[in-house]
């Protein structure tokens, strides 16, 4: 059974779930079949579009929430505050432990994503409680 996870998603997030559902159009995902979009946002309010990026050697496949992440970070910016990912097929789309562990990374963003058939908004820790970090963590930012 899928947990009922945070609330539901407002007008705003609404509209960045369907930018990630659009950008999942560019998905490379030939072996899977299953394209994922992802647009994060921070600081600055700009949207930071990633897809996944599928490779022959699988392990070399990137996550679109990743793709999206490193958008963000070589436009300058050091902090998440919101993170949306949507399955290009319209269904439920959680992003994957690896993903949570590296948006953590970044704070504890909002994350807007289909699940159970309902969009939600929830936070990152409440996906992830106990993220690994060295130390007191986010030693580099
Ligand atoms: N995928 C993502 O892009 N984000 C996730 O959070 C979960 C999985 C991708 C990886 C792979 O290309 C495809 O979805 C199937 O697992």
């Amino acid at each position: 059974m899928v947990p009922v996870l945070g609330r539901a998603a407002d007008a705003a997030e609404r509209q960045l779930f369907a930018a990630a559902r659009s950008a999942a159009g560019h998905a490379y995902a030939p072996y899977s079949g299953f394209a994922v979009g992802a647009v994060v946002v921070g600081p600055s309010g700009r949207g930071h579009h990633g897809v996944n990026v599928e490779n022959a050697s699988y392990p070399a496949g990137l996550c679109a929430e990743r793709a999206a992440l490193a958008a963000l970070i070589a436009a300058g910016e050091r902090e998440l505050r919101c993170v949306a990912v949507a399955a290009g097929d319209g269904g439920d789309c959680l992003p994957c432990g690896l993903c949570l562990q590296a948006l953590a990374e970044f704070g504890d963003p909002v994350v807007v994503a289909q699940t159970g058939g309902a969009l939600r908004a929830v936070r990152l820790r409440e996906l992830l409680t106990a993220p690994f970090a060295c130390g007191d963590g986010a030693a580099g930012r």
